[in-house]
């Protein structure tokens, strides 16, 4: 038995769905341990592409157990219309589905907050998914949260939403007129979010219960991270980054498992850095380069369609972000994605106010202020798509990876040459 994490260590988006869906083959139990539906994980099997936003990607192995920890923010309608779209499209969820009544859950009038706030920031916007995830886990740590177990009692929930609407009443009737008045109306949110419980009802459980047990008839469990290092709350760019703890330590809290339980932790790392939102990114590339990779990896994004930001592979990052989780096994997607250039840059150092300097520097304006320090490496120039063995890759390629691995001081379990599930090099056995 093991329990492995699977952790993104950029700032997302760096395939996470498709690498948990596919280790998820030898697992018992895939487990989200935070974020909410601001997550979008692609996963594309025999052609046909799911995204997965609050349900964990390991829901299309038919016999694995899938699971919503507490560490996670639900929003009842987007989980309910996932998993009707999962139905429609012949997956059968009932038996294998399961939602920590812990969990916290996301109201509409977080969503006002969120875009509320957004423009009051003005110039200083964190470019969110304005879906409510902020205010949400500010409810929690406020302890005025609500959590999925409230949406099966009435007089809690009534309680509750009065107290929050209450407490936040000022500022939405200043800041979100004429925005769906619905989302303010206590009797009609606390209706529509009690019917909410009664669907999800059959899939509300102790989730710490569950794992518990699971871990003592010694099961395999994943536990799937949403966003990335440099996006977690404590460990990213602050404050462009998202509410949660995205890095290792966040599945032992998000899950009640204790860090001792971890066995291993698989670390996601896109073959170059993408960036959805604002916030600074030293190793960016504007202009064609830019364009390029853009293009060539598809790169808007799964929730909101924007179009991701996209730059060479920061080391630097990287670094801070294998400090942080230790991942023994590195996972390096979308190395298809450059097959075409003729020199790659590796980020390695950056340069700030005329010193070179290795890791991120703290202040909030200083990474802006960071210019990258570049090495470069000889493109393959040859079609990697789809390849599925190492010895197949072209040595300019297996370089590159090989010196990814070195740099951060890990194993390469596997790499990624294309969206579909067997379009992988595995290069170890995880289980
Ligand atoms: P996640 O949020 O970390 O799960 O990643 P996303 O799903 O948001 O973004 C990754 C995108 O890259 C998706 O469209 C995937 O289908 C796609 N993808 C994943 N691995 C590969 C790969 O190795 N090559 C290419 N070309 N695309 C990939
Ligand atoms: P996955 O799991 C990439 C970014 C947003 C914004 C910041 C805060 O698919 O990798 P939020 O709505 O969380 O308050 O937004 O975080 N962001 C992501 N970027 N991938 C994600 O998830 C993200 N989830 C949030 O763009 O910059
Ligand atoms: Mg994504």
């Amino acid at each position: 038995m093991a329990v492995v994490a699977v952790v993104g260590m950029q700032w997302g988006d760096e395939g996470k769905g498709k690498v948990v869906d596919l280790l998820t083959e030898g697992a018992d139990i895939v487990a989200r341990y935070q974020g909410g539906n601001n997550a979008g994980h692609t996963v594309v099997i025999e052609g046909v592409k799911y995204v997965l936003h609050t349900i964990p990607s390991g829901i299309l192995r038919k016999d694995v157990l899938s699971v919503i920890g507490h560490g996670v923010v639900v929003d009842p309608a987007a989980l309910l219309e996932e998993m009707r779209l999962l139905r429609a499209e012949g997956h059968k969820i009932d038996d294998n589905l399961r939602i920590s009544a812990k969990a916290h859950v996301i109201m509409p009038y977080h969503r006002l907050l969120d875009r509320a706030t957004e423009a009051l920031r003005a110039e200083r916007k964190i470019g969110t998914t304005a879906r409510g995830i902020g205010p949400a886990y500010a409810d929690k740590m406020g302890r005025s949260g609500i959590r999925v177990i409230d949406l099966l009692h009435e007089p809690t929930l009534r309680t509750k939403v009065a107290t929050n609407l209450a407490m936040k009443g000022s500022f939405l009737a200043e800041h979100c007129q004429g925005s769906e008045g619905s989302a303010l109306d206590a009797v009609a949110v606390t209706a529509q979010y009690l019917k909410f419980g009664e669907e999800l009802r059959p899939f509300i459980t102790d989730v710490d219960a569950l794992l518990q047990r699971a871990w003592r008839e010694g099961r395999n469990l994943l536990l799937e991270g949403a966003q990335g290092t440099l996006l977690d709350i404590d460990h990213g760019t602050y404050p462009y980054v998202t509410s949660s703890s995205a890095a290792a330590g966040g599945s032992c809290i998000g899950l009640g498992l204790a860090p001792s339980r971890l066995d291993q932790v698989v670390g996601v790392v896109k073959a170059y850095t993408t960036r959805v939102g604002e916030g600074p990114f030293p190793t960016e590339l504007g202009g064609s380069l830019g364009a390029t990779l853009r293009q060539r990896g598809d790169e808007f994004g799964a929730t909101t369609g924007r179009p991701r930001r996209c730059g060479w592979l920061d080391i630097v990052g990287l670094r801070h972000a294998q400090w942080i989780n230790a991942a023994r096994w590195l996972a390096i997607t979308k190395l298809d994605v450059l097959d075409t250039f003729s020199d790659i840059g590796i980020c390695t150092a950056y340069e700030y106010e005329g010193e070179r300097i290795t890791s991120l520097p703290l202040g909030e304006h200083a990474l802006s202020a960071c210019a990258p320090v570049l090495e470069w490496m000889p493109g393959w120039r040859t079609s990697t798509t789809g390849t599925t063995e190492w010895r197949k890759l072209p040595e300019k390629a297996q370089r590159y990876v090989e010196h990814i691995a070195e740099l951060l001081e890990a194993d390469v379990l596997l790499v990624s040459t294309g969206p579909q599930r067997q379009e992988t090099i595995l290069t170890h056995q995880l289980w």
